[in-house]
């Protein structure tokens, strides 16, 4: 059994004490840091005060490239410095010896250069001093919403892909779809670079429903290279071949022209008028020559896409004399309807029939649909 002497033991304390607040004050700070492919990185680092004499720093890395421990840049009394291992003119000093400030700036980051910085001051007589600094490069994720062009009548088509290309880390995609939620569903897939960078792409997927056509839906991407959140808007287009045709006059007195409107996506690639029959015009309006009794007859046009076509039909009947009804409008649809059983076409009297009345000008429109 022995006793400590009193002395002893606050002695102890004191040099325990010293020890501490040596360890306390003789630090090397660094500081991690997080840096965009392509900008420059700042790596601060600083010895706290001490009277040790500093003969060197040094700067050693462990990146992507190079895993093995690798001294890559001395500094040395009065700012004098030394590089070797590669970074070449990519490394600058920014620090200052004599206030033992190491900081360096490494320029355009590349992926590779990713890894565990080590800065060492070599101090006298207490030797080296080193703290590590965890250098991490992001690369910002190139977006971009890519269409599809699905026709109506499928179940499941991909309608748009939504990329967000060669980020590190991967970016966040999703589809803000509002009402159409509960119609569409996504896919999100990735696939990693051989650089390390990661591609995210979210489909869009559904059944193409030609009311689905226009529908404006969005994709976000969120990364943390981004400040806010990134909106792609998207206009869904489905293909369909024209569905309807609808001809009406540019004015319901004195029209100078019927214009075909189709119902319809791609727009018509050719609209072709018949009468009787015969090719009258190509194009989707028909121009009235003159109000005059050479004009009557029975027009149809067909538009048409590279999915189909579609019929309207325009009955034009022109009084020499004057007169104030058109109570015979009733007779040409019955005798439109003979003229297409006898023609062997079934019309269907989908649109609602047109008729306009002027004092001396009839004309009928029956938009059809074969
Ligand atoms: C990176 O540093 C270089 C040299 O100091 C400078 O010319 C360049 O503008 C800096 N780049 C950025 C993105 O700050
Ligand atoms: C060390 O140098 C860097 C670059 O000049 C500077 O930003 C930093 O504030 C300095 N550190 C201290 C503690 O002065
Ligand atoms: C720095 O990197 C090392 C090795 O990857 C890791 O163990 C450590 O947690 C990192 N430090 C910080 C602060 O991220
Ligand atoms: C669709 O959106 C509504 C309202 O935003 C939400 O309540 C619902 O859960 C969503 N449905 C799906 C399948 O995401
Ligand atoms: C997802 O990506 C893998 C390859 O990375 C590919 O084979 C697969 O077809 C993709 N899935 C879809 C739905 O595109
Ligand atoms: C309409 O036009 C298309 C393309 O020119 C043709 O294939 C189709 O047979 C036409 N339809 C009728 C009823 O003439």
């Amino acid at each position: 059994f022995t006793r400590w002497p009193s002395w002893e033991v606050s002695q102890h304390h004191f040099n325990l004490r010293l020890f501490l607040w040596y360890l306390e004050l003789l630090t090397v700070i660094g500081h991690d840091t997080t840096v965009i492919y392509g900008e420059n990185a700042t790596l601060l680092c600083q010895l706290t005060k001490t009277d040790d004499d500093l003969t060197r720093i040094i700067w050693k890395k462990k990146t992507r490239e190079k895993p093995e421990e690798d001294a890559f840049f001395v500094i040395r009394q009065g700012g004098k410095t030394e590089q070797r291992n590669g970074l070449e003119d990519r490394v600058q000093f920014i620090g200052n010896f004599a206030e033992k400030n190491g900081s360096i700036q490494l320029l355009r980051m590349r992926l590779l250069d990713e890894g565990i910085y080590t800065c060492t001051f070599n101090l006298y007589p207490s030797g080296p001093l080193e703290t590590d600094i965890n250098v991490t490069v992001f690369a910002r994720p190139a977006v971009n919403v890519r269409g599809e062009e699905p026709v109506a009548g499928s179940l499941d088509m991909n309608l748009a892909s939504c990329f967000a290309s060669n980020a590190r880390p991967p970016a966040e995609v999703m589809w803000r779809l509002g009402d159409l939620n509960n119609s569409l569903r996504t896919i999100t897939n990735h696939t990693v670079n051989p650089d390390g960078t990661v591609t995210v792409v979210s489909y869009l997927l559904g059944a193409t429903f030609k009311h689905l056509n226009k529908k404006n839906v969005q994709c976000m991407v969120k990364h943390g290279t981004l400040k806010e959140e990134l909106v792609l808007d998207y206009t869904i287009n489905i293909h369909y071949p024209p569905a309807s045709v609808v001809i009406i006059p540019d004015s319901s007195t004195h029209a100078k022209e019927f214009k075909c409107i189709v119902d319809s996506n791609p727009e018509p690639t050719s609209c072709s008028w018949t009468r009787d029959n015969t090719l009258y015009y190509e194009g989707n309006k028909l121009p009235v020559p003159k109000w005059s009794s050479d004009f009557n007859g029975l027009y149809i046009c067909n538009a048409s896409n590279q999915y189909g076509s579609s019929l309207g039909s325009l009955y034009v009947n022109v009084h020499t004399e004057s007169s104030t009804i058109c109570w015979g409008l009733f007779g040409f649809v019955s005798c439109l309807a003979v003229l297409a059983a006898v023609a062997g076409v079934i019309f269907k009297f989908k649109q609602r029939v047109w008729s306009f009345c002027n004092y001396n000008i009839q004309y009928l429109i029956l938009n059809v649909q074969l």
